[in-house]
């Protein structure tokens, strides 16, 4: 495939990783969730806005009993996280008992899911795990346990697929890097 490049705000990028290769992924991870939860009914807690076509293209291909809902935390400022994590907005499930599902688009520093599992922690859920699309292995700050990641990038900035570069971006249908 030809690469494509495109102009967000300031900033051209270029594709980077296709939807096909995206889908398979998902496919893979799907497969290997439905196993490990079989009986165990797990709830999915999408992080939005980042997360949102991931989320829709993994449950369409989770064939066991599942619920799925949808929180809201820290927005990303431009390129940089600001290390700072909100409050989880829209938690209105009880996850006593239940096991659990993070749902993210991308882990950089590690900062979001870290606060977001200090935060699920005192719940009392049965089992807390994260699935990521993207994980950035060399910028991970914090001592995380991320047993399901689609796929491991360098550390470029990216969008596509949901993820975003101030706002603009999240519609493409493959994922684009930063042209350096
Ligand atoms: P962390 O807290 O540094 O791990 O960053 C997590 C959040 O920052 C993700 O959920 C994304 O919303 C955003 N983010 C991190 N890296 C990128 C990127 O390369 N492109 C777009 N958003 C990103
Ligand atoms: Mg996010």
């Amino acid at each position: 495939m030809n690469p494509r490049t495109i102009t967000l705000h300031d900033c051209s990028f270029s594709t980077y990783i296709y939807e096909e290769e995206i889908i398979a992924r998902i496919l893979m991870l799907a497969e290997q969730l439905d196993q490990e939860y079989a009986d165990k009914k797990p709830l999915f807690l999408a992080v939005l806005n980042g997360s949102f076509m991931f989320a829709a293209d993994l449950m369409k291909r989770i064939t066991i009993p599942c619920e799925i809902s949808f929180i809201r935390l820290a927005s990303y400022q431009d390129m940089q996280s600001t290390g700072k994590v909100k409050e989880i907005l829209g938690l209105n499930e009880d996850i006593q008992g239940r096991h659990v599902i993070v749902l993210e688009d991308i882990v950089d520093t590690g900062h979001t899911v870290h606060g977001l599992l200090q935060q699920l922690g005192d719940r009392g859920a049965a089992s807390v795990e994260v699935a990521t699309l993207l994980m950035k292995p060399e910028c991970v700050q914090h001592p995380l346990d991320i047993k399901y990641v689609a796929k491991a990038i360098p550390n470029d900035f990216v969008v596509g697929y949901g993820l975003d570069y101030n706002g603009f971006g999240r519609n493409l249908r493959d994922i684009y890097k930063i042209v350096s």
